[in-house]
């Protein structure tokens, strides 16, 4: 899979170290930075890659800010986007099994690096379940967006 990987300054120290996880896991990573622990803006990242998701330029995509919390809303803006903010390795594959997350998120200050890598492997490995009361859900996730979005379905 094509995997767009963006973080903020909070989440720059480990975003390398994912980067390499996603590479060595046979996907190809998509840098939508930031490069250097100079202070940014994280709706900058998140539009990005969430905007690369939305759009299949990328199949998944994964957020790194200090909490999780401002990349996921700001991702969950961009229509076609699913971000979750995960600090569990149940959420971030049940994530994309029921809900078709596409974007996982977590928080550089919250969770150490073993279990962010674990994260990411149970994402990445994860696929949608395709059960009919998930698609059903998923069809309503995406009517409340069309409907706020001014893209009636
Ligand atoms: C940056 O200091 C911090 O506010 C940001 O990384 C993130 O946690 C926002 O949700």
């Amino acid at each position: 899979m094509r995997v767009a990987v963006g973080a903020d300054h909070a989440g720059f120290p480990v975003k390398a170290e994912i980067a390499a996880l996603v590479a060595r896991l046979g996907h190809e990573v998509d840098d939508h930075g930031t490069h250097s622990t100079e202070a940014c803006d994280y709706p900058d990242t998140a539009r990005s890659v969430a905007e690369a998701v939305a759009a299949g330029r990328a199949d998944r995509g994964l957020l790194i800010c200090g909490s999780g919390l401002g990349a996921s809303i700001a991702a969950n803006k961009v229509p076609g986007a699913r971000a979750g903010n995960c600090s569990d390795r149940y959420s971030a594959h049940q994530g994309v099994e029921h809900d078709d997350m596409n974007i996982l998120v977590f928080g550089a200050r919250v969770i150490g690096i073993e279990v962010a890598k674990e994260l990411v492997e149970a994402f990445l490995a994860a696929r949608f379940s395709g059960e009919e009361r998930h698609v059903r859900r998923l069809n309503k996730v995406k009517a409340i967006e069309a409907h706020y979005s001014k893209i009636e379905p």
